[in-house]
């Protein structure tokens, strides 16, 4: 027997939902290039076609929309718990303490009966925006901002979490970076989420261990990283030596590389047209230049090992310019990849086969019990 570290390259389902290929930098929902879905459809329409199978009709995707707008709104229990929380705690670890708690408000959340994973999705597309901006108020001591059902769900958003109701154009660009978010095949937080399913707990459950997988720096955690690490080189003359000093002492660029891709991020380039475009209407920053000269030089040391930049490296900067916090970068990731973890939850249960890998032991047997005094 082997031990395939990581799991790599093992297939763990067989899955419709999202396609990708790392050598041709190809990344396809339910079938459709994500440049399909970025340049003509919104988040929410997509989300309907990861977890459904088919983009919506106008029917269907009226009622979705009108039953996430009807969720946008947090009980009082929520934010009482919300305002108990130590004002230093990481939006990653309010939504992974929080989401469980929304399965108290939705009774239909029998994960075998199918008409209920409809009702998980929509309370989670629908609150989870709403937790996460209220959160950046009440940590700054100020009131949340009610969530206004009239804008549409990346504005919504946005104003709740800057008070401001943004710019259509700028609202617009950050629903396209939530399509580019939704789903990205299996990977770690994906694989928790089905495996916690796969032992029939709710997708509440299946949600926010997902989250928890998502928060570290090795995954969505990463374009955090990339924008201090662009802050710190604003500050230092020669980008070219960090990165010698950075390889030289065999340590990650954050931002680039990539488990599948060994070609350019799909999303990373979408990323840089839409952060092209922000610049336009917010102004152009000192970051960009950073990040670009930082990508040229990484390329020209690294492409021989296939190392390019990946969503994560561009998207920070954009976020920046929309005014969110740099710990809401990873949060912001995991509120559009609820559909994908939903989606992946819903067709695993499908045909569930309860999770249970093995090992190969490697340690002692029959060793004697050694009392505490008798132990140096
Ligand atoms: N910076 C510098 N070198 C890197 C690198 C990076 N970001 N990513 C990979 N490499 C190098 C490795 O050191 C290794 O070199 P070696 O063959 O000389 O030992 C080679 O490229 C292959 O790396 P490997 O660890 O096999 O790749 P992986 O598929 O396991 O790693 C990541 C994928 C994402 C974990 C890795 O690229 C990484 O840590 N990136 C930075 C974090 C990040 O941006 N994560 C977000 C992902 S969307």
């Amino acid at each position: 027997m082997e031990v395939y570290a990581g799991l790599a390259g093992i297939p763990v389902v067989k899955s419709s939902i999202s396609y990708i290929d790392g050598e041709k930098g190809i990344l396809e929902y339910r079938g459709i290039p994500i440049e399909e879905l970025a340049a003509n459809s919104n988040f929410l329409e997509t989300s309907y076609l990861l977890v459904f199978g088919n983009l919506p009709s106008v029917e269907e995707y009226n009622r979705f929309v009108k039953d996430i707008k009807y969720n946008l709104s947090l009980d009082e229990g929520i934010i009482r718990f919300l305002k108990d929380l130590p004002k230093n705690t990481h939006p990653m670890k309010v939504l992974q303490s929080i989401i469980p708690i929304l399965s108290s408000f939705d009774e239909n959340r029998d994960v075998l009966n199918e008409k209920h994973h409809y009702s998980s999705l929509v309370t989670l597309l629908g609150k989870v925006p709403t937790i996460l901006a209220s959160w950046k108020r009440i940590r700054e001591g100020k009131k949340p901002v009610n969530p206004d059902p009239e804008l549409d769900y990346a504005e919504n958003f946005l104003y709740m979490l800057t008070e401001k109701k943004p710019d259509k154009e700028v609202a617009e660009i950050f629903d396209k970076c939530l399509i580019l978010h939704a789903e990205h095949t299996i990977n770690a937080s994906t694989f928790t989420a089905i495996v916690v399913v796969s032992t029939l707990a709710d997708f509440y459950s299946a949600v926010s261990s997902a989250v928890g997988s998502l928060s570290g720096r090795l995954h969505g955690g990463a374009n955090e990283r990339v924008f201090h690490m662009l802050n710190e080189l604003k500050n230092n003359e020669n980008i070219h030596d960090y990165v010698e000093e950075k390889l030289r002492k065999k340590e990650r660029i954050m931002g680039f590389g990539h488990r599948v891709y060994k070609t350019y991020d799909p999303r990373a380039k979408i990323i840089k047209e839409l952060l092209n475009k922000v610049t336009k209407i917010k102004g152009k920053t000192a970051l960009i230049h950073i990040a670009e000269e930082l990508e040229k030089i990484v390329l020209e040391k690294l492409r021989k090992k296939k190392i390019y930049p990946n969503i994560d490296f561009y998207s920070g900067i954009l976020y920046h310019l929309l005014g969110i916090p740099i710990d809401f970068y990873t949060p912001v990731f995991a509120m559009a990849r609820i559909s994908g973890w939903v989606a992946h939850c819903k067709e695993y249960i499908k045909e569930n086969k309860l999770f249970r890998p093995t090992q190969i032991y490697d340690g002692g047997h029959n060793i004697k019990y050694l009392p505490l005094e008798k132990r140096k």
